[in-house]
């Protein structure tokens, strides 16, 4: 569709004019320079700095231990390497859960240090406040409710969320709540396609799906999952686009093989 071509600079504007238009809202996460310039340069929409980096980029087992600093790292290589797509950073676990202040001081600071131009942060109802808050002085926020891998502690596993009636009716009102707190764009995690159609028909902002089915206004998936290079986590809302673990092993074995055998460097190859 040419329409994504007409933007210079995806906006919160021109998320919202992709919905009304029901045009699909495309998002990846990246964490590093080259990558985002990849994705940027492919056309993507909106490149997540997700506190995903927690578990595919420092290997940990969840998103918890992330740091406010290291976010700002991150994104600060990213930005290099984006002219296109809008860059949405996750607010990592305990930057914004312990009061509205606390959260809008480090929003600020992703938005001062950083050329990012959104922040997302995970909850409904029991952040609608801070959301508030934040969107008042004009930082745009994105909403994230079903599954929420801060709270994997009170969950005890990464099974769907929103599967009975009570959880359903619960996530839809946490989404209603966000936008009412002025969000420009909701994340779905992790919820029955039925839902979060039923939310996104329901919602005037986007709603971004992962594991959400086919009917939310965009997708968003986690980059090193769908390139096939986090080969020990492939649930099956991920697909892959690419092999590059099975790639990149094979081109590493014949790396060495080719050092090994005097192959390489050969003289051409030499100053
Ligand atoms: O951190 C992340 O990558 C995310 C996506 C899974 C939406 O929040």
């Amino acid at each position: 569709m040419s329409i994504q071509k007409d933007f210079k600079r995806i906006t919160t504007k021109s998320l919202q004019l992709l919905k009304e238009q029901k045009i699909k809202i495309t998002a990846l996460t990246a964490y590093d320079f080259i990558t985002a310039k990849i994705l940027d340069k492919a056309g993507i929409d909106i490149i997540l700095v997700g506190d995903s980096l927690s578990n595919v980029f420092q290997g940990n087992d969840t998103t918890l231990p992330v740091t406010m600093d290291e976010m700002i790292y991150h994104t600060k290589a990213v930005a290099k390497g984006v002219e296109r797509a809008m860059i949405v950073v996750d607010m990592p676990f305990m930057s914004y859960q312990t009061n509205p202040d606390e959260a809008f001081r480090n929003a600020g600071r992703i938005m001062k240090e950083t050329p990012a131009s959104a922040v997302k942060l995970e909850g409904g109802k029991r952040i609608a406040e801070t959301v508030k808050k934040i969107t008042e002085v004009g930082i745009p926020v994105m909403g994230h409710v079903g599954l929420l891998p801060q709270s994997i502690h009170s969950y005890g596993s990464y099974e769907a969320r929103g599967k009975s009636v009570k959880e359903a009716k619960a996530i839809t009102e946490d989404a209603i709540a966000l936008e009412q707190a002025g969000a420009f764009a909701v994340v779905l995690e992790k919820v029955p396609a039925k839902l979060a159609k039923s939310i996104s028909s329901k919602l005037k902002i986007p709603t971004i799906g992962i594991g959400a089915g086919a009917f939310c206004d965009g997708q968003i998936l986690v980059t090193p999952d769908m390139l096939g290079l986090n080969v020990d986590f492939h649930p099956r809302f991920v697909r892959y686009y690419a092999n590059l673990a099975e790639e990149i092993d094979i081109a590493v074995k014949k790396y060495i093989d080719d050092v090994k055998n005097g192959k390489f460097p050969t003289a051409k190859e030499s100053y």
